[in-house]
């Protein structure tokens, strides 16, 4: 009868317009047969989804299927977050109880949806939009600046609902907690924590800052009673019945038991076949090969398997129960037992809140039990707690050990339930772990420590001890020697200690065979210092040398905080007035529509590359047979299909190709691009295309390989000689000379590179995600052998580009034209995460050699430097010996040699990065000024100091610098920032600890803005019907804020409101000709274009206004220029004339103070402290200019302290294409205490009305967290007695900084 119900309820709701059933299939008289329970409800709508697979991830469906597209996806690994959703449903043991949890939809399958009772997804759409007015939340993120291209910004939203619907005043901390799954690239993060920490019942009414009036929320409590949520979820259960079998096609069958006995049938009946019970699914986020199965079994249905029991003996939870609420039950239980809140700490570092929502421990162990090699945290912690599992099948029930688990023959059985003990009264316990992130990561070492000591008079006796650990081998996972050998022995003795440690450092055996593992030596140190940690915390405090007390603490992160400080003028509003973009609002509530989420048209194709796994080699044969059996294959296109020439970048660039044609540079590079009916067919066609390889030679994987082998592009140019650097520095008192590195960074644009293409009468109308359309739009006509007209590109925004986009986005666009027109259909290719960073270059990386002639007062005589910059396969895009003139910096030298080389090697061509050219070389100059810092024996504050520019100096390009601040800028920054108070204070703490150290440095910046290179196309239009104005620009709008400051700029001259201003999607017909969109100058001279036509169209309206009485309205003065024959459209054509002697057009200035606190036993380290003082001129929109500071000064930091490329040594593979293992910033690692000031009174007589350019030149001041972090260090090395300059490479991972740490297990005391 329930189901007849249902579908009564159904038709009533549709009735009442709410709710529509859009399977018709749903036959009442199929009461409880599987067909009837295949529905989904889908903000409140309800879907038959019989004849999808249940395999098919929610996001899938989501996008695919119900066309609701506010949900992104990105990286389907459950490492980015852009795919949250929320869903709800019964509590299946507490009934009338509801769950309610964020999820990566990307991840859970829809055929899991259907074992939860009374399901409901909620997705970005269900909340608000801007039509029908937006959830508070939309409307805060948008308001507090906290969207900038806006492709993270639903996940942001739904992850946050999910917080508030389950905690309606919810702390700052757990807003911040709350945030370990989501990346967002633009914008730095500290906007977004202040748009939610709103939220919080008692925020400090500078985050209400009263951008919403509160009445909103009092409406709407905390999201509880917004819109028709909550009505629609009280809805009868869809999902109810007595079949087991949902689904049974292609020979896969998926079942939903609801009893323990069918499920152990199932397993029984089908035990000749594959299968897989499905919990959470979330394991295929981190192995993604494992399968095939065909019989898939959705344990969600079963409520036995939902049971927790708090015993006499400790905590009994079942195997259904999700890692989120164990750690809830544990840290409800946790005055039972101190090690359930050390458990529930270590499993917060599980994952990220999604993937902890939906997997639960019992996958978590089977990924051990299958992958020997995987880091488990469960098993870690559970181990260590001497937890035991309780593992059945159809006949027997039987309880192990996690260790003798291992070893149980699984098939045909599941983990039951695992019960966790209560500690001993005499017991300590604690467990580490050791990540390259701070949240999101897999562990370098997880370790779990659990001692039982008694004490002997003066003597402390260890009964027994146990030592758990991961990652170090896939054997490893007791230290049984170290075990054995302190059993029975006095910790307070240093004897014992050492003991210990040189037991443990024997038997410790790290696997150094994975490219992708922390290199050997730190597993080891670091696993020797954590157990260190854990032998200091069994004693008391007057029994550890003071200086050593800290040791056994980890960092603790406070919750972050920031002050942005800026001055508007509001005379000239909106011009200068802090405003959020234009388009956030669409951006939050998920209706700004990204190319992937144009609906496709009918017999639309989708494309999925196929790259090689040889580098310098060439293809033997590519066979596509098989390929071309997958349903719904439509071509397999290899480079004899490209009708026109075969690159991707035109003349007179050099070729690259779009697919091989034979040669293979590197490995990843596109031979073939498979094309059917969804892209789900095109990526089961990939995996059958079938590719020989001859004539391997040894590729050149690295820059030293490069070097050696002389491995070099033509000479970039001739390099830059000023005086006599050789001479200057042979005859300097003091000289230096010495190598650094700097490496790659991939962009991690969250949406990745896509193009779409329809044929039409015309030719090729194409939506590019390109920060170059005019380049795009050559290389498209030259692939397909039209002419350039034929081609008509347009791109409304992008989602994030940072560079990567703008000659990169022509392999994607040129391969997706030539199939277009070979198929004579609309196609679009949206690269996955794993294509993008496997087939394009990143960020170039550096060796750079230096020498350096000074005085004893550290003033700089001499100068020379070697640039190694690796190009990768192709020099196209190459930046060094063209980007000299930020060498400089702030200093000044009257000698220098600047020597450009290009490398050359079989990795893919790298390209531009926010900032290229200027970051690297401004780190080098940096490096030296801290090499010379060192030799002296001075601070390097006060040896840069020296150096400065003052008013009036020429840099070594030859320009003069007549309004150099830089010298006042950074006094008076030390003074405001007090950095001398503080320096005294760091100098204190880390003479009194050993194992903890804290850094300072300071780093200023020169950055010369050139405009020369830019032109852009802007119109502007005047409607006169009613006024209203669109503009078209020539720039591309990736978050920057670009339209926003356009539109500002439009109002302000026209003294018009901006809501009377449109600034329509760029396009090759309007704005053709156009340059790239990068250099942080698009914004400015777009901003002068507009500027200028509006100025002209003012000059043409001006005989009428001068008739029309004052006052008149702007329609009414529009109407009567119309009336006049005005012409109310203007166009100008921006391309500034260079500036004599190809000056810059002006300089930027900025001096950036970090503070850092480092535990040296780990290489764990944490940003404390960023003061940026920014020169921004008249900033025309502050909230935009510091969202663009403190998005690029994060990026920063993630390429000096994070973001590593591993390569395969031998092949030149890349490694690390994915979440998993690489690491940009999250929401924890951005400083914690991050103040932003925007210079004030500072007009820039040389900028676009007095305002400078924001996007790029702050990320250069960002090395300045790794020298705050080098300095921490240097202090740890000064402890024993290494006084002496060592070089810290780019990026200093925590590993990296460990190891120059020189931590060494026999200087280990109490
Ligand atoms: C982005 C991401 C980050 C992660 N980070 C970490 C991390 O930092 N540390 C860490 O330890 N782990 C990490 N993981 C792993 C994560 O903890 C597991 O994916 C999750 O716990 C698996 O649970 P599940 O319910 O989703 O399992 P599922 O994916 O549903 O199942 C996994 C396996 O377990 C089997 N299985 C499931 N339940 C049972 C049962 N009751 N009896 C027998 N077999 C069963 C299934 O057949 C399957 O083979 C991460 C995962 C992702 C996606
Ligand atoms: S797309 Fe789902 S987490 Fe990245
Ligand atoms: S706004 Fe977050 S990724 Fe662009």
């Amino acid at each position: 009868m329930a189901a007849k119900s249902d579908v009564i309820k159904v038709q009533v709701r549709n009735n009442m317009e709410t709710v529509s059933l859009q399977g018709q299939n749903c036959d009442p008289a199929e009461e409880g047969s599987a067909s009837k329970r295949l529905i989904l409800r889908v903000n409140g709508v309800l879907h038959d989804v019989k004849d999808e697979d249940p395999q098919m991830s929610l996001a899938e469906y989501l996008r695919s299927v119900l066309q609701l597209c506010g949900t992104k996806t990105m990286c389907h690994e459950g490492g980015c977050g852009c795919c949250v959703v929320v869903v709800e449903y019964d509590n299946p043991v507490k009934s009338g109880k509801r769950i309610i949890k964020s999820i990566n939809s990307c991840l859970f399958p829809i055929g899991s949806l259907l074992s939860l009772k009374n399901h409901h997804v909620i997705t970005v759409e269900a909340l608000g939009s801007v039509k029908k007015g937006l959830h508070p939340i939309q409307q805060r993120l948008a308001d507090y600046n906290g969207s900038q291209c806006g492709f993270c910004s639903p996940g942001f939203v739904m992850q946050m609902y999910g917080l508030l619907k389950n905690n309606a005043t919810p702390s700052s901390q757990e807003v911040e907690d709350n945030f370990d799954g989501n990346v967002c690239r633009c914008t730095g993060y500290r906007s977004i924590l202040d748009a939610m920490k709103s939220f919080e019942k008692d925020s400090d009414t500078r985050l209400r800052r009263s951008l919403i009036d509160i009445e909103d929320l009092k409406s709407c409590p905390k999201t509880c009673n917004w819109s028709y949520l909550d009505k629609v979820a009280s809805c009868t259960d869809p999902a109810g019945g007595t079949t087991d079998m949902l689904f049974s096609k292609d020979g896969i069958k998926w079942y939903q038991p609801t009893t323990l006995t069918r499920l152990y049938l199932l397993m029984h009946e089908h035990s000749s076949e594959a299968i897989k019970l499905v919990h959470g699914d979330t394991a295929k986020g981190v192995y993604k090969r494992d399968g095939p199965y065909e019989v898939l079994i959705d344990l969600k249905g079963i409520p036995d398997l939902y049971v927790v029991t708090m015993e006499p003996s400790g905590l009994k939870v079942s195997s259904n129960i999700s890692l989120s609420s164990l750690i809830g039950y544990l840290k409800q239980y946790s005055d039972q037992s101190p090690s359930y809140s050390i458990i529930a700490r270590h499993l917060l570092k599980v994952a990220n809140g999604p993937v902890r929502n939906a997997g639960g421990w019992a996958g978590n162990l089977m990924m051990k039990w299958k992958h020997r090699d995987f880091v488990s945290d469960v098993f870690v912690a559970f181990e260590v707690a001497d937890a035991k599992v309780t593992i059945s099948d159809i006949a027997n029930v039987k309880t192990y050990t996690l260790m003798q688990f291992l070893d149980v023959n699984m098939q045909g059985k599941i983990l039951l339930y695992v019960e966790i003990p209560k500690l001993a009264e005499d017991e300590k316990m604690n467990s580490y772990k050791i990540m390259p992130r701070m949240q999101n990561a897999h562990t370098y070492v997880s370790a779990g420590f659990r001692a039982q000591i008694r004490v002997w008079g003066k003597k402390q006796l260890v009964e027994y001890i146990s030592m758990v650990y991961t990652g170090i081998s896939k054997t490893f996972i007791h230290a049984v020697a170290t075990e054995k050998y302190l059993q029975g022995k006095d910790i307070t003795s240093n004897v014992t200690l050492q003991g210990a440690l040189t037991t443990l450092c024997k038997e410790i055996i790290p696997d150094s065979r994975d490219p992708l593992l922390a290199s050997a030596a730190y597993r080891k140190t670091l696993a020797l210092g954590l157990f260190y940690k854990f032998y200091l915390s069994l004693l008391s405090d007057d029994a550890i040398s003071p200086c050593n007390r800290s040791a056994r603490y980890t960092l603790e992160r406070p919750v972050s905080t920031g002050k942005q400080t800026f001055s508007s003028i509001p005379e000239e509003y909106p011009l200068t007035k802090p405003m959020p973009k234009l388009s956030a609002h669409l951006q939050t509530s998920g209706e700004a529509q990204f190319i992937d989420d144009i609906l496709p048209l009918p017999h639309e194709l989708f494309a999925v590359f196929v790259l090689s796994t040889a580098g310098n080699a060439s293809i033997g044969n590519i066979d596509s047979t098989v390929a071309m059996t997958v349903p719904g294959a439509a071509a397999v296109l290899k480079a004899k299909d490209i009708p026109g020439s075969n690159t991707f970048m035109p003349p007179p660039n050099q070729v690259e190709e779009i697919f091989s044609s034979g040669p293979l540079l590197y490995v990843g590079q596109p031979i073939a691009l498979c094309v059917a009916d969804s892209q789900h067919h095109a990526r089961q066609m990939v995996e059958e295309v079938k590719v020989t390889y001859q004539d391997q030679k040894p590729p050149i994987v690295t820059l030293d390989e490069a070097i050696e082998k002389k491995s070099f592009y033509p000479s970039p140019g001739p390099g830059l000689l000023v005086g006599d650097p050789a001479c200057a520095i042979s005859i300097s008192p003091c000289k230096v000379e010495g190598e650094i590195r700097a490496g790659e960074q991939y962009h991690f644009h969250m949406e990745t590179q896509i193009c779409r293409c329809v044929p039409t009468e015309d030719g090729l109308d194409v939506q590019a995600a390109s920060q170059w359309l005019d380049l795009t739009q050559q290389a498209i006509a030259g692939a397909i052998g039209v002419q350039v007209k034929d081609i008509s590109i347009t791109a409304k925004r992008l989602g994030g580009a940072y560079g990567g986009k703008a000659s990169r986005a022509n392999l994607v666009a040129c391969a997706v034209a030539v199939a277009a027109t070979v198929l004579h259909r609309p196609v679009r290719c949206m690269m996955d995460l794993s294509t993008n960073m496997k087939a394009i270059g990143k960020r170039h990386s550096y060796i750079f050699k230096y020498k350096v002639g000074f005085n004893k007062d550290g003033t700089l005589n001499g100068i020379i430097i070697t640039y190694y910059c690796d190009n990768g396969s192709s020099p196209n895009d190459n930046e060094v010996g063209e980007s000299f003139m930020f060498s400089d910096n702030a200093y000044k030298c009257a000698n220098w040699q600047l020597i450009p080389v290009a490398l050359k090697t079989n990795r893919a061509a790298h390209t531009w990065c926010r900032a290229p050219g200027s970051k690297p070389n401004i780190f080098v100059i940096e490096t030296i000024l801290e090499h010379v810092a060192k030799f002296l024996s001075m601070d390097p504050i006060a040896v840069k100091q020296k150096n400065l520019y003052a008013r009036g100096d020429t840099t070594p390009m030859g320009f003069l610098l007549p309004y150099c601040s830089i010298q006042d800028l950074y006094s008076s920054q030390l003074r405001k920032v007090d950095v001398a108070g503080r320096l005294q204070a760091i100098k204190k703490f880390n003479a009194n600890n050993r194992w903890k150290k804290k850094g300072l440095a300071v780093v200023p910046l020169k950055y010369c803005m050139y405009w020369s290179f830019g032109c852009y196309l802007c119109t502007v239009s005047i409607f006169a019907s009613d006024g209203s104005v669109i503009v078209s620009h020539g720039g591309i709008e990736s978050g920057q804020g670009l339209n926003t400051k356009v539109a500002q700029v439009c109002a302000y001259v026209f003294e018009i409101s901006v809501e009377n201003v449109s600034i329509k999607p760029t396009t090759t017909n309007t704005s053709p000709n156009s340059s790239a969109t990068g250099a942080s100058i698009t914004s400015e001279l777009n901003c002068l274009g507009v500027q200028n036509c509006c100025k002209l169209l003012r000059k043409r309206m001006r005989p009428v206004k001068d008739k029309l009485p004052p006052g008149t309205p702007w329609k009414d003065l529009v109407a009567a220029c119309f009336k006049v024959k005005v012409n109310l459209t203007a166009q100008d054509w921006v391309w500034p004339d260079p500036q004599p002697r190809d000056a810059p057009q002006y300089n930027s200035y900025g001096v950036t103070v970090a503070e850092a606190d480092l535990d040296v036993l780990t290489g764990e380290n944490q940003i404390n402290q960023v003061d940026i003082l920014f020169d921004c001129g008249e900033s025309m929109n502050p909230d935009i200019d510091i969202g663009q500071v403190e998005g690029a000064f994060v990026m920063g930091m993630g390429y000096w302290l994070m973001e590593k490329m591993i390569y395969d040594p031998k092949t030149g593979a890349v490694l690390n294409a994915g979440t998993w293992d690489y690491k940009p910033p999250f929401s924890k690692s951005i400083p914690v205490n991050f103040n932003i000031e925007l210079l004030k009174n500072a007009p820039n007589p040389m900028g676009v009305l007095r305002s400078k350019a924001s996007g790029e030149p702050p990320q250069c001041m960002s090395c300045v967290t790794l020298f705050a972090v080098k300095r921490a260090i240097e202090a740890a090395r000064e402890d024993i007695g290494q006084n002496t300059y060592f070089p810290l490479n780019g990026p200093a991972t925590v590993d990296a900084i460990q190891t120059n740490c020189l931590v060494d297990y026999q200087n280990f005391s109490i």
